[in-house]
């Protein structure tokens, strides 16, 4: 597979550069629009890639629905063009009134928000209030369905969703649900590990329903749990992957049956021989994720390479090929976790037939865009 990533003139390219192989994005994105069957199913976190540009693509695509985890990522799909945005976390201290000042300042986008928690609802119910917005802002409950880092108790859901639905400056705008801990390698398994979360969304949505409370939409999980959710009979369900759009190493091993092909990788080099059978690379670990523990990258064309220890902006490589590996030579890797490695990067290089055809600002790793 690894003859896919053309590149034909390396040598004016600075290293390290993060790469983006477009042909393979479209494909990745052809396939997220085949498992969901409608594009209004779909409603991708770009916390993957945080590129306006990847937003409008998406848009192009037909893919009109967004994810985000920060502001700043909220502020760059308004910018880019997204008119539906949903920040997935919690919002707390200065980012409540942050977010009411991006519906106040970007009026042609909806933003949604999620909370968890009745006191963080009735703070932004007051901040919206307070701003008079022209609209209230649509509030999906966070339900925690295993995973345990955010969200309430389904048991306690269906009280936070009527105070949603209560509460001035606000409409209860459905149920969100990340189950990022189902992380079987066997797709059945993971789909019998997932169902219970699944089904305690759907108890919470049948629920309030049944009180008379509408819950537009259900958004539920990331790239491993998508063709499981995707696969769910209900229109209200909306899939929020991020990763598959890019994809990388971690997940294309630990999850053989996801069909999507890693499309952003590394430009790095050889910067030194410094005994036989050692290289080193400038893939530090401020170029290339240092999360999750384990091997960084999967490095091409070394068939022997094992990585070495790593640092700020080196890496050793051990390999019985450094006669073939002179100081200067180009090499590609695949990063093993694609999200925060796209966020060291200032910019990706966009790559197409081989040639390099455009830069893409990835503009929302900064924390604040303006607002
Ligand atoms: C709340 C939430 N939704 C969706 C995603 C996307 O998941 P994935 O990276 O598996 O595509 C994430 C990833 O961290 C997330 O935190």
């Amino acid at each position: 597979m690894d003859n896919i990533y053309r590149l034909d003139e390396p040598s004016n390219l600075s290293s390290p550069a993060l790469l983006i192989f477009i042909e393979i994005v479209r494909r990745n994105i052809g396939t997220m629009r085949e498992m969901a069957g409608d594009a209004e199913r779909l409603r991708p976190h770009v916390k993957t890639h945080k590129m306006p540009e990847m937003v409008r693509l998406l848009e192009r695509s037909g893919i009109h629905k967004h994810k985000c985890a920060t502001i700043a990522e909220a502020e760059m799909i308004a910018r880019a063009g997204g008119r539906d945005v949903l920040l997935a976390y919690p919002l707390v201290g200065p980012n409540v009134r942050r977010f009411v000042q991006l519906a106040a300042g970007y009026p042609e986008t909806v933003f949604r928000a999620t909370v968890d928690d009745p006191q963080a609802a009735r703070a932004l119910s007051a901040e919206s209030v307070a701003a008079g917005l022209a609209r209230p802002i649509p509030t999906l409950v966070d339900l925690d369905v295993g995973m345990g880092r955010t969200g309430i108790d389904p048991a306690r859901a269906v009280a936070l969703g009527r105070h949603v639905a209560d509460l001035p400056g606000l409409t209860l705008d459905g149920l969100h649900a990340y189950d990022g801990h189902q992380r079987d390698a066997d797709r059945d398994a993971r789909r019998r590990a997932a169902q219970g979360g699944i089904d305690a969304v759907f108890r919470v949505r049948d629920a309030l329903r049944a009180e008379g409370v509408a819950v537009p939409r259900l958004v539920l999980g990331g790239t491993p749990t998508f063709p499981i959710h995707a696969a769910l009979n209900a229109d209200d369900v909306e899939c929020s992957p991020g990763t598959c759009l890019l994809h990388d190493h971690g997940y294309g091993t630990k999850f053989p049956d996801l069909p999507f092909t890693p499309a952003a990788l590394l430009l790095t080099r050889v910067i030194s021989r410094p005994q036989r059978g050692r290289v080193c690379l400038d893939l530090g670990y401020k170029a290339v994720a240092a999360d999750p523990a384990g091997d960084r990258v999967r490095l091409l064309g070394v068939d022997d390479a094992a990585l070495g220890p790593q640092s700020e902006e080196h890496l050793v490589v051990l390999t019985g090929h450094t006669d073939e590996l002179p100081p200067g030579t180009p090499l590609l890797a695949i990063p093993t976790h694609i999200c925060p490695t796209c966020a060291l990067h200032r910019e990706a290089l966009v790559v197409e037939g081989g040639k390099v055809v455009g830069r893409w600002e990835v503009a929302a790793r900064d924390r604040s865009l303006g607002i």
